[in-house]
């Protein structure tokens, strides 16, 4: 089985995934580097461009049960896809905090808020649970993969994130 950890830049996937110990845990990130993926770079992002079909090809030559973490990993070809939701509010905060540019960070607040990775993860994938991870720890967070990869997935469906309340507090 291969599930996807995805999420928009900054809803804590790679520190939660780092602290799950049922699954063989592979970075995307990693795998980018070593099959050379990497066919540009995005000045105006600043964030390199990949091949996802070069990605997925490698991906499939994983054996074995595995957890892909990246933001793109539910376009590789996984049975699971576990989207990590967070408040635009708190994403704001905490890619502020990393020092991003400001319009990078209001890109990132934006698509979470219109749910751009979890409508593109239900478009790919059969499997698709979503977890809220504002008032979560990564540990927290961590332990919800957990149980969704034990097959406790109807604790986490689709549609348990609803940003619209908070985004119409904006106008
Ligand atoms: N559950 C959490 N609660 C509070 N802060 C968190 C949580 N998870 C992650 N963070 C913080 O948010 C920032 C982004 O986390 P992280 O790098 O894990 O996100 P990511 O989803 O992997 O982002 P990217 O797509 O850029 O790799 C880090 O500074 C991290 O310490
Ligand atoms: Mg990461």
């Amino acid at each position: 089985m291969k599930v996807a950890v995805t999420g928009t830049p900054g809803v804590g996937k790679t520190s939660s995934s780092e602290l799950v110990r049922s699954i063989k845990v592979v970075h995307v990130n990693d795998i980018v580097d070593e099959c050379n993926a990497v066919v540009g770079f995005d000045e105006r992002r600043k964030t390199k461009e990949v091949d996802v079909r070069k990605l997925g090809k490698a991906v499939s030559k994983i054996e074995g049960d595995v957890l892909l973490e990246g933001h793109f990993s539910h376009l590789l070809g996984v049975d699971v896809a576990i989207v990590l939701r967070c408040s635009p509010k708190v994403l704001n905060e905490r890619l502020s905090a990393k020092g991003w540019p400001e319009e990078k960070v209001r890109e990132n607040v934006e698509a979470e808020a219109v749910d751009v990775i979890l409508i593109e993860a239900v478009e790919t994938t059969s499997d698709v649970c979503e977890v809220d991870t504002t008032k979560k720890s990564p540990a927290e967070v961590a332990a919800a993969i957990e149980e969704i990869i034990a097959g406790e997935t109807e604790k986490y469906p689709v549609g348990n994130v609803d940003w619209s309340r908070e985004v119409l507090d904006w106008f």
